[in-house]
């Protein structure tokens, strides 16, 4: 469906009550559960916006893990839009938000504010982030970029958009002529398996390497074409969910690093063009030279 027809339907009650719960897998109920997606996403975009215009109070998860009442209104948001479309399905949502039926075939992943510490400090790069499986499949992915108003959407076997239109993956080729990005996890003190040592020799092999704070984001950047891969070791399912249906849909590749295959809950991604991606794998596993 086109996009801009496609945003508008999403206004429409009786259009949304028609597509309630729907168990059927056909392309166009995917598009009717991707209008439910880009309304949720945007109602949690308002509350972000909102909540950087007016304030917020901050609470401490872990030493450098934050939340904000912004991430957890905003889930509320997302949590109350998609069950209002359909009563049934399941979430998962970063900051506790739940619902439907556990053995529903339909299970939303929701990261209401992914770039919490960017936005606790008014840095302006942070998203939204929804996806959803249907059977245990990733079949839909939008990520919002409130900030600059960019909206970024999947449906498995479709292709990706930006704002409604076509986006593709780069076509650089080679490691050394890569902008890349990364990130690293909030228990980076507490453990050897903090991305340090990739990130200082990837950081000599590709043309730069970037940190944003954002994972969502960087999967569609690297969909877009602005990053050439973007890599991390310690990542949630609600980090990927949205972003991995973007990216593959846009010609790019994702792997695990240390283990295959990619699985939404194995925590390493391995996102790339594709051009690049044996020789930013061949990189990651070059360990350290020893003594
Ligand atoms: C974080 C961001 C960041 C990534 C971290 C994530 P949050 O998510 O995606 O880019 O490096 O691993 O935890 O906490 O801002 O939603
Ligand atoms: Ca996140
Ligand atoms: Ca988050």
């Amino acid at each position: 469906m086109e996009h801009a027809r496609l945003e508008a339907r999403i206004n429409d009650k009786a259009d949304l009550l028609s597509m309630t719960d729907t168990n059927s897998n056909s392309l166009s109920d995917y598009s009717l559960l991707l209008a439910t997606a880009i309304q949720a996403a945007r109602a949690a975009g308002t509350v972000l916006t909102e909540h950087a215009r007016s304030g917020f109070r901050i609470e401490y998860k872990g030493a450098i893990n934050l939340v904000t009442d912004a991430d957890r209104v905003a889930e509320e948001r997302i949590v109350q839009t998609i069950l209002a479309a359909h009563p049934s399905h399941r979430i998962l949502g970063e900051e506790g938000g739940q619902g439907g039926s556990a053995d529903s075939r339909y299970q939303w992943i929701v990261d209401p504010l992914d770039g919490t510490t960017n936005f606790a400090h008014g840095f302006p790069f942070y998203s939204v982030s929804i996806g959803l499986e249907h059977d245990g499949e990733s079949v839909l992915g939008v990520v919002l970029d409130p900030v600059r108003d960019e909206l970024f959407t999947a449906i498995r076997g479709q292709g990706a958009s930006m704002n409604g239109e076509p986006i593709r993956v780069s076509d650089v080729k080679t490691l050394d002529k890569s902008l890349l990005v990364t990130g690293f996890a909030y228990n980076i003190r507490e453990t050897s398996n903090n991305n340090l040592d990739h990130f200082a020799r990837i950081s000599l092999r590709a043309q730069a390497v970037r940190r944003t704070g954002s994972a969502a984001l960087d999967l569609c950047y690297v969909a877009a074409g602005r990053f050439d891969g973007y890599w991390e070791v310690v990542l949630s399912p609600w980090d990927m969910a949205g972003g991995i249906v973007i990216l593959r849909e846009a010609g790019g590749l994702i792997s695990g690093i240390s283990k295959e295959p990619f699985s939404l809950y194995g925590q390493e991604l391995l996102a790339t063009n594709g051009l690049i991606h044996d020789q930013l794998r061949g990189a990651l596993h070059q360990r350290p030279e020893g003594p």
